[in-house]
């Protein structure tokens, strides 16, 4: 198969009504003159949510500007999905109001949670993973679809910290809530990368225990290699073995939207396009017969100095 071929049969609608849109990349504000001047040949656009629900000046222009010239998908940080802090009604009905100005294809969030009692961690911190939390989740979606009227795409967390409550495996939590909810999945590998090597479990595995069927998007993202542990830095290249990860989750979904994560030390537009492009290269070696290696070598930073172990806050507490 061709990358033409690849690129046509992108074009079918699939999971939940929400169509494989293509390569896009996470929008940011250091790229917005270079967008708005040279209009990249992006299929389209991811934001932060919560970057726009408030702002009405040159962020909100320039979004409605890229909005009108390309496809756009709301990724939010703050809808808190696991936390027993009741749900913010406000916040989503400014959720509500943004995908509906900007004409967003979905909306999607993370299975985690970031505060409790009126503290805002601005983490995304991890659930356990057993019958009671697969409920209270289950509930919350539900009542936050029927709020938003349309389904709710999750994502998959990378973490640092498990917990002696749990009873199921990650993977078996998202696929139990996907169906029980009746929602729609954000699968990002770089994050079953990250956890699969903090936690010690299978990363193939993982993939192979989804329900493809579900998965309306992908995320891929570079990370920090501290040695010990990995943390989602989103600041630099896939790793080869990422883009391993992607080729097979390709496979099991024959193919959905997917999306370049780029969050610290960002470079210029164009290195991170040619980063998302990488994974057109990805897969054409899987459908040529002979075509082995074309993606270019990367690697993980090493600065573990640098960067505190995301879990650093809990220790400290209890201790
Ligand atoms: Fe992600």
């Amino acid at each position: 198969m061709t990358i033409q071929a690849i690129s046509e049969g992108s074009q079918r609608p699939n999971r939940l009504g929400y169509a494989n849109l293509g390569l896009g990349i996470g929008l940011r504000t250091v790229h917005f003159d270079h967008i708005l001047k040279n209009e990249p040949a992006v299929d389209w656009f991811e934001i932060i949510s919560e970057n726009f629900m408030d702002s009405w000046g040159r962020p909100r222009y320039v979004l409605e500007q890229i909005a009108e010239r390309y496809p756009v998908v709301m990724h939010g940080v703050s809808l808190s999905i696991g936390s027993t802090a009741p749900l913010d009604f406000e916040y989503l009905r400014k959720l509500k109001q943004l995908a509906a100005d900007i004409g967003a294809r979905w909306i999607s969030d993370h299975v985690c949670w970031t505060g409790v009692a009126g503290v805002n961690t601005h983490d995304l911190l991890p659930l356990p993973y057993n019958e009671e939390s697969l409920r209270h989740v289950v509930d919350r979606v539900r009542i936050v679809q029927d709020l938003l009227e349309r389904p709710l795409v999750l994502e998959n967390p990378s973490s640092y910290v498990t917990f002696k409550d749990s009873t199921m495996s990650e993977a078996e939590f998202m696929s139990r809530l996907a169906e029980d909810a009746d929602c729609g999945l954000l699968l990002d590998v770089n994050n079953v990368f990250v956890s699969a090597r903090n936690h010690d479990f299978d990363a193939v595995e993982y993939l192979r225990m989804m329900p493809h069927e579900r998965i309306v998007q992908m995320h891929l993202a570079g990370h920090t290699n501290c040695g010990t542990h990995l943390i989602d830095t989103h600041d630099g290249p896939v790793i080869n073995p990422v883009w391993e990860l992607f080729r097979l989750a390709h496979g099991f979904t024959s193919g959905v939207s997917t999306l370049l994560e780029w969050d610290a030390r960002i470079p210029e537009f164009p290195v991170v396009h040619r980063e998302i492009l990488k994974a057109k290269k990805v897969l054409a070696a899987q459908f040529s017969t002979e075509n082995e290696s074309t993606v270019d070598e990367s690697r993980a930073t090493d600065d573990h100095e640098t960067v505190p172990h995301p879990a650093v806050f809990v220790t400290a507490q209890i201790e």
